[in-house]
């Protein structure tokens, strides 16, 4: 069984659903409000789960009501395991620190585009790693990591992963300069067009994929409804198309595009067939409301793919 570690960030997202998001200096009635556990390390966990792998998240969540709500939502089933066993995303490096948990503030549109403000909260705690969580990491076929935790620990994460020979994803989101000695201890980058354009200052995604090649050996570029595309060092580029969907909600379909991506490329399965079949997990999960709540499981996924 493949088993992947997230080390990241849990939210409580907190989801305004409106027509039109407002203006600076402007106030617009929405239509509902939700609560929906995300963060987008807790995504990328969720979603590989479902996927089929076997999930162990590293972060901390606060000890208010969205950090109990927060672990039971990874604690529920995501998966049947042989045997027909029910598991979730095991929490056992999960902390509970004094203090809020981490926030996301949403904003979703009728064309299912968002905008969002992360308060860290806990997730601002997870500086370092504790004892346990390298021993977990070097356990592991793939660590994925993002940037909603502080760089300290993203570092050390991608660092121990390094030392034990585990392959490490990073999700470059929010966009921020990263250090040179994260990106040299990356196996496989994928940022959004945003992101690998603030990363690299280059407007087309092809050219900013290329560009990051010196730094990294592998990088997907999300392109949203339009697909992806992956560069590596000495290959040539493929560019893969996403299934034609009717978005309701974008939020965290990066996050399942790269869980799915995970266990496809842990499986090793070839890299076309992994974007595809990473581009058919996304595709789902933006046809339904919310960031974890709306991730598929394998078999949609399976029901949903063609090579
Ligand atoms: O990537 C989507 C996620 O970004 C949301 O779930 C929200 O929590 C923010 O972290």
């Amino acid at each position: 069984m493949t088993h992947i570690v997230v080390l990241g960030s849990t939210n409580m997202d907190l989801v305004a659903y409106v027509g039109k998001a407002p203006q600076r200096g402007e106030t617009v009635t929405g239509r509902e409000f939700r609560t929906i556990p995300g963060g987008k390390g807790a995504n990328q966990a969720v979603a590989a789960a479902r996927a089929g792998a076997t999930v162990s998240m590293i972060g901390a969540v606060g000890n208010d009501a969205f950090g109990s709500r927060l672990r039971t939502g990874l604690e529920l089933p995501q998966a049947l395991r042989a045997g027909g066993t029910p598991t979730g995303v095991n929490t056992d490096h999960l902390r509970t620190v004094e203090g809020p948990s981490g926030t996301a503030h949403i904003v979703v549109d009728d064309e299912g585009g968002n905008s969002i403000v992360v308060i860290p909260g806990a997730n601002g705690t997870v500086d370092h790693l504790v004892p346990g969580d390298e021993g977990l990491i070097a356990s592991a076929d793939a660590l994925l990591l993002q940037l909603e935790i502080p760089m300290a620990a993203v570092l050390a994460g991608a660092r121990t992963a390094r030392a034990h020979g585990v392959r490490t994803i990073l999700t470059p989101a929010p966009a921020r300069p990263l250090p040179p000695e994260l990106l040299n201890s990356v196996d496989l980058l994928v940022p959004n067009e945003h992101e690998a354009t603030a990363l690299t200052g280059v407007p087309d995604p092809f050219a900013a994929a290329d560009a990051l090649l010196a730094q990294v050996p592998e990088v997907v570029v999300t392109l949203g409804a339009a697909g992806c595309l992956y560069v590596t060092r000495g290959a040539e580029p493929l560019a893969v198309p996403a299934p034609r969907v009717t978005a309701v909600d974008s939020t965290g379909a990066g996050d399942t595009f790269v869980g799915a991506l995970a266990v496809a490329l842990a499986e090793e399965r070839p890299v076309r067939e992994a974007l595809t079949w990473a581009a058919t997990a996304a595709a789902l999960s933006v046809q339904r409301a919310g960031a974890s709540a709306s991730m598929p499981y394998r078999s949609e996924i399976e029901a949903r793919y063609s090579a």
